[in-house]
């Protein structure tokens, strides 16, 4: 009987337990629910938004003050800078902003997207005498902060060894706010339409039509590097947030393709609408002239 008595208990008591664990997984889910919806939500937001300013002074205002809020409220922020003429105006917003002492970018990270191959830092057509001159020697940006992408070398094995280096760099440092400017064809750094946006920092040979094109800042196609080295378009959407910027009406289309179209491989920057974080783009009236709103979420 003492036997039979023991066998009988013994469902009670897994039933016991089973509802033990079951009460514990269900109080773990509620955890991670409470965690994610009001703890993480904040870095994980995930939003697209659309903002049009009348002329470039006013885009570059308010971008620059945005940039402003961002690194009071995160100095230590990584900041990756775009190339190119576009975000000019921006930087000597926030020069001024620097001189007049209402903003500190001393423990600011500063990245780059793109550059040259071959070039040394010195050498005036390179992005990072670009970036340095035009921005970060006329703010207090500290040299160990400076992370641009390398464009020193001579052959390609020294370029890729850069690429290499700047991804293991981006792992361990991930990029923050990604400022982004691109080309009229929605190129974004030297990822052309239509080529392999399933990679990272990478070397990319220029055709014969980019050399041509570029040839006229080095003065000879001779003297106009073969190779440049460029973020990929999956390390542009590893940054934790983009402000994309454009002017003017010769980026009106990809605008309008990037704010009111698909993803397409033919305009590289159309992946940002595949971006899992917050992505701001912010244009002046002409670049945003396809666009019926002056603010919308896409
Ligand atoms: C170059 C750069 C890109 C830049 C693009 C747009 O091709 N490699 O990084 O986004 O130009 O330049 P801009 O702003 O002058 O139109």
């Amino acid at each position: 009987k003492a036997v039979e008595k023991k066998e009988e208990k013994k469902p009670a008591a897994s039933t016991g337990n089973f509802t033990h664990v079951l009460a514990i997984f269900l109080a773990l889910v509620l955890l991670g629910l409470f965690l994610r919806i009001f703890v993480f939500n904040k870095s994980t937001e995930k939003t697209k938004n659309y903002h049009k300013y009348k002329t470039p002074e006013d885009l570059f205002r308010n971008v620059g003050e945005a940039i402003i809020r961002y690194i009071k409220q995160n100095p230590k922020a990584r900041i990756g800078l775009a190339s190119g003429s576009t975000p000019e105006g921006l930087y000597q917003y926030l020069i001024r902003k620097y001189e007049k002492g209402e903003i500190s970018f001393k423990d600011v990270q500063f990245f780059s997207i793109d550059g040259f191959c071959g070039l040394s830092k010195t050498d005036p057509n390179s992005y990072y005498y670009s970036l340095t001159d035009k921005f970060l020697s006329k703010i207090d940006a500290q040299e160990k902060n400076i992370h641009l992408l390398n464009e020193e070398g001579t052959t390609l094995e020294d370029f890729e060894r850069n690429a290499n280096d700047y991804n293991e760099l981006l792992d361990k440092n991930p990029i923050d706010l990604q400022i982004l400017s691109f080309g009229e064809n929605g190129h974004i750094g030297f990822n052309e339409p239509n080529t392999d946006f399933n990679l990272l920092t990478h070397i990319v040979e220029l055709t014969p039509e980019k050399r041509e094109e570029k040839s006229k800042i080095f003065g000879s196609l001779d003297k106009t590097p073969k190779y440049a080295i460029t973020q990929g378009v999956k390390s542009i959407l590893q940054a934790k947030e983009v402000i994309c910027i454009a002017k003017g009406k010769g980026k009106a289309k990809v605008v309008s393709d990037l704010v009111n179209g698909v993803f397409t491989k033919k305009s590289p920057i159309t992946a940002l609408r595949n971006h899992n974080g917050k992505v701001t783009v912010c244009t002046d009236e002409e670049a945003g002239e396809k666009i019926n709103e002056i603010n919308k979420m896409f």
